[in-house]
């Protein structure tokens, strides 16, 4: 009998069809993410699982999981995972990195332009039939071109968005655990407490993961370090920022904008008051979206789990103590 891997929704094609050369494929179909009762009952039988970032794969599904070899989670973050937990059940997580970098620092750099030149309310105003005049004084916004971004987080998404920046011949600061010499060295970035990077920057783009350090990091104290007209980017994860704080400062002017893809909670709930401020550009967690790197994203996370079928470290271990 073949290994089954259990998909929790529908990822690309290539993909699916790459699991059905060495495996069975149990597939959650809906659209909607299973609920954890469904997912309990699926992981059952399942030797590996192919699962979602909306998927919270807690120690109750890792114990549920009598057979699980691999959880291969489809992002590269992978904080629904308790990772200790599967290390304890002995089953590899793996993750995939690289390959959603740049789609990710794009997204990043597309909220960062929308919401500096004002373009989803620019884009009802046409639409809508308000454009009788064109007006000097029209939907101003703020110059990108020239500006100081701070990357917070310079880890591979983080350096990408720096990249960008350089033809955008902004001033990069970064605030990380580390710092990186190669790439200050490479791309001109200069290296700086948190504090400092909140109080020059004109834009702020967050990039680290969510952890119990990172979790809120940006909250009210923060927030009050920005410069009035400053705008924050994240295309992390919305726990790394207080999202009632960040409403506060917007609401209050205490900073000038914001470009979110990411939420406290999610999907965010339309009534959210941060989705009435005409300040605030949001998107519905889609830093990796593209055709190409959903593809990638998928292939990989099969690759990691056909190594682990084949008793290969998988390239994108997550859990390293597994197969030390
Ligand atoms: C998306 O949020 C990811 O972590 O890949
Ligand atoms: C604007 O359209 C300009 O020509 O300056």
């Amino acid at each position: 009998q073949r290994p089954k891997v259990l998909v929790t929704r529908e990822i690309p094609q290539p993909a699916l069809d790459r699991i059905k050369e060495f495996a069975r494929l149990d597939l959650w179909p809906a659209f909607p993410p299973p609920e954890k009762s469904e997912l309990l009952r699926m992981v059952g039988d399942a030797d590996a699982l192919l699962s979602m970032l909306t998927d919270p794969i807690d120690e109750d599904v890792i114990a549920a999981g009598k057979n699980l070899r691999v959880i291969a989670n489809y992002a590269v973050g992978f904080d629904n995972i308790d990772v200790a937990a599967a290390t304890r059940h002995g089953i590899a997580v793996t993750n995939t990195p690289d390959v959603l970098t740049e789609a990710t620092a794009d997204l990043a750099f597309t909220l960062l332009m929308a919401a500096a030149r004002n373009l989803i309310a620019a884009d009802r105003f046409t639409r809508d039939g308000f454009w009788i005049a064109w007006h000097p004084q029209l939907l101003l916004g703020q110059d990108v071109f020239g500006a100081t971004l701070g990357i917070v987080g310079l880890g591979r998404i983080g350096e990408a968005v720096a990249r960008r920046a350089r033809g955008f011949n902004m001033r990069v600061l970064y605030t990380a655990r580390r710092r990186n010499l190669q790439a200050e060295a490479e791309l001109g970035l200069q290296f700086c407490s948190l504090e400092e990077l909140l109080r020059q920057s004109d834009y702020v783009s967050l990039h680290m993961p969510l952890t119990a350090e990172t979790r809120h990091l940006i909250g009210a104290e923060e927030l009050a370090m920005m410069k009035p007209t400053a705008i924050l980017i994240n295309t992390a994860r919305g726990g790394v920022v207080d999202q009632a704080a960040l409403t506060e400062a917007l609401q209050q002017g205490t900073i000038g904008g914001a470009g979110l893809d990411v939420f406290a909670v999610e999907p965010v709930n339309p009534e959210e008051p941060l989705l009435e401020l005409p300040n605030v550009v949001v998107a519905p967690h889609i830093g990796s979206a593209t055709v190409e790197t959903r593809t990638r994203m998928g292939l990989m996370a099969v690759e990691n789990i056909q190594a682990v079928f084949e008793g290969r470290r998988p390239p994108n271990l997550v859990n390293g103590e597994l197969f030390a």
